[in-house]
């Protein structure tokens, strides 16, 4: 696919052969502190090929975004269990320098249609308030907030956000 940027991207599922560029990319995001909730990089990276073994087999799946072979971003689902069976949250992030090009919106829309078909009903995600931009995509790909959990997060500089919690209903 081609990118607002005019470059070629493509998706991919996470293979284990991918797990140390995905965490490099993560561990990028982590570092601007400003979008996700995860505080601390991940350095242990003899135990990402467990977690990658575990996390696929409790149900998660990653799909990844690469741009000249090179992991730009990834979004996850993760599908609970028991009386939550029909319910998966999302998560995504995209490494600077490739935001604002479409890709969120691609992988979003992307792991929606593979939700519905595995028979998911509800999608959760949340973001912080002053991630405008992820809650402008969230809404664009038909998530509705639901909820807001107030000055839930505190950032280094001392300034609170809300997380604003949304949903998919997926018919
Ligand atoms: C949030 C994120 C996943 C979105 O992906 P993306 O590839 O940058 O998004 P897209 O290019 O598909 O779409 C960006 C949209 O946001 C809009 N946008 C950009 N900045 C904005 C802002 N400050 N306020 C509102 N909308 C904004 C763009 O105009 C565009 O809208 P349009 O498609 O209607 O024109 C990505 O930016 C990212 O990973 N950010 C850092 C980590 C993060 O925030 N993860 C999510 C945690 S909840």
């Amino acid at each position: 696919m081609t990118l607002n940027n005019g470059q070629a991207a493509s998706l991919s599922w996470l293979e284990a052969t991918d797990l140390l560029e995905l965490v490099e990319v993560l561990n990028s995001v982590v570092r601007e502190k400003t979008y996700l909730l995860m505080d601390q990089e991940i350095t242990d990276l003899d135990s990402e090929p467990e977690w990658f073994e575990k996390s696929r087999a409790a149900g998660m799946r990653d799909l990844v975004a690469k741009v000249d072979g090179k992991i730009v971003g990834a979004a996850s689902m993760s599908v609970f269990k028991g009386k939550q069976a029909h319910v998966a949250e999302f998560a995504i992030y995209i490494a600077k320098g490739f935001r604002n090009c479409g890709l969120g919106t691609i992988l979003i829309n992307e792991l929606i249609e593979v939700a519905r078909k595995s028979g998911v009903k509800i999608i959760q995600i949340s973001a912080f308030s002053t991630n405008k931009r992820a809650v402008h995509v969230y809404k664009k790909c038909g998530f509705k907030e639901c909820g807001k959990l107030t000055n839930d997060v505190k950032f280094i500089d001392g300034t609170y956000a809300d997380r604003i919690l949304m949903e998919l209903l997926l018919p």
